[in-house]
């Protein structure tokens, strides 16, 4: 394996210094990129994210075309549940659906936990390909939706704006739910393992949909498991933990194995500084609907934000995914604003 040019991004999770912080975007392959679009009018979701010399092409286009300092594997959350023995649709315009929920004890103890790494072969495969071709021009992150999130999908059998369904179930059948929750850590666990194995450099856990449950809640239903990945996956690779939406468990996450945390907009970088008490590597944290304002205006707040946060023990990312309206131009002018950071 080729000794990495840019190592940047594992810097600032080893916590050791760095010239400026490394930058990266939270769903910066696919979604926004016109080459990218090109692939999607050709190729159905399932097919892109299964094809690994796709996969491949569709992770380099950001490292290329928009100049941030890491790769994040094309593939999809959703892929833990398809492990598992669950079908998921991807359709246009609608988002995933899964035909099959989860409701009974029946339907948990038919879930599939062992083999991780047979039944996503593809993805190890399209890691493996994609180390090769960045030839050590940026690291390579792996990553994982949490059991939580995947919780809510499979109980749901779609998004939502509220997760009721998946929130009456955690709380009627608690039970059912930490079994659940217990099956989905189990397989995590082993698939990022073997995105390790494969050629991810650091690994992510996108708690996307944890902000849904309150303190307590997310302490019962998300944090044990967060928590279980990290320290499992942590001697072989540094993990970053994405809980969207809990600012309140950041002195709890800080002391926790994962070498990063990932933080949306809905706290300022002082107060995230202060409640880690400045232990740990914070990601984030720029409200990815500021990228649609004048790139003048997207440079002083990229500014401001770095001001907040200090660049070291830093990764200057997004609160959240970037959206399919962004126009590359601005999402380059995000990256090349942290790129020219200067103090005062
Ligand atoms: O970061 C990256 O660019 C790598 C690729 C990636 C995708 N999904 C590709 C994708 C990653 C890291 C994900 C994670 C993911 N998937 C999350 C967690 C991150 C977050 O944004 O909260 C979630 C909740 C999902 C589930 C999911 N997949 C949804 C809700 C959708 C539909 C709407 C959308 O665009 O997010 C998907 C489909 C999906 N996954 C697309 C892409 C590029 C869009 C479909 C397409 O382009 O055909």
């Amino acid at each position: 394996m080729s000794e990495l040019k840019n190592d940047l991004l594992l810097r600032a999770l080893r916590k050791e210094a760095v010239e400026r912080p490394p930058v990266w975007m939270m769903r910066q392959a696919g979604r926004y990129l016109p080459d990218y679009l090109k692939l999607k009018a050709k190729y159905d979701f399932f097919t892109r994210v299964q094809t690994p010399e796709l996969a491949t092409e569709i992770t380099l286009q950001p490292i290329d075309q928009v100049g941030v300092d890491a790769a994040i594997i094309f593939s999809d959350i959703l892929v833990i549940p398809q492990a598992m023995g669950l079908e998921v649709l991807m359709e246009e315009g609608k988002g995933p659906s899964l035909p099959k929920v989860i409701t009974n004890a029946a339907d948990i103890k038919a879930l599939n936990t062992a083999d991780a790494a047979a039944h996503l072969k593809y993805v190890l495969d399209a890691l493996s390909l994609t180390k090769r071709e960045l030839n050590g021009r940026v690291p390579l992150i792996g990553f994982a939706g949490a059991p939580w999130t995947i919780l809510c999908y499979m109980v749901e059998g779609k998004g939502s704006k509220t997760w009721d369904k998946a929130k009456q179930f955690a709380y009627t059948q608690p039970e059912l739910a930490h079994a659940l929750l217990q099956k989905i850590t189990t397989i995590t666990i082993d698939y990022l393992k073997a995105q390790v194995q494969a050629g991810a450099d650091t690994v992510q856990v996108f708690d996307s949909w944890a902000g849904s449950l309150s303190p307590a809640d997310f302490k019962t239903f998300a944090q044990p498991y967060l928590l279980q990945i990290s320290d499992a996956v942590s001697p072989y690779a540094p993990v970053i933990l994405f809980p969207k939406g809990t600012w309140h468990a950041l002195g709890d996450l800080s002391k926790s194995s994962a070498s990063g945390i990932g933080i949306d907009w809905t706290i300022t970088p002082q107060m995230a500084r202060e409640l880690t008490n400045n232990s740990i590597t914070l990601q984030g944290n720029f409200d990815p609907a500021k990228l649609l304002a004048p790139i003048p205006q997207i440079k002083t707040w990229v500014k401001e934000m770095i001001d907040g946060f200090g660049t070291q023990n830093y990764i200057a990312n997004l609160g959240h995914g970037i959206t399919p309206n962004v126009p590359v131009d601005h999402a380059k002018a995000f990256v090349e604003a942290v790129k020219e950071y200067k103090t005062n």
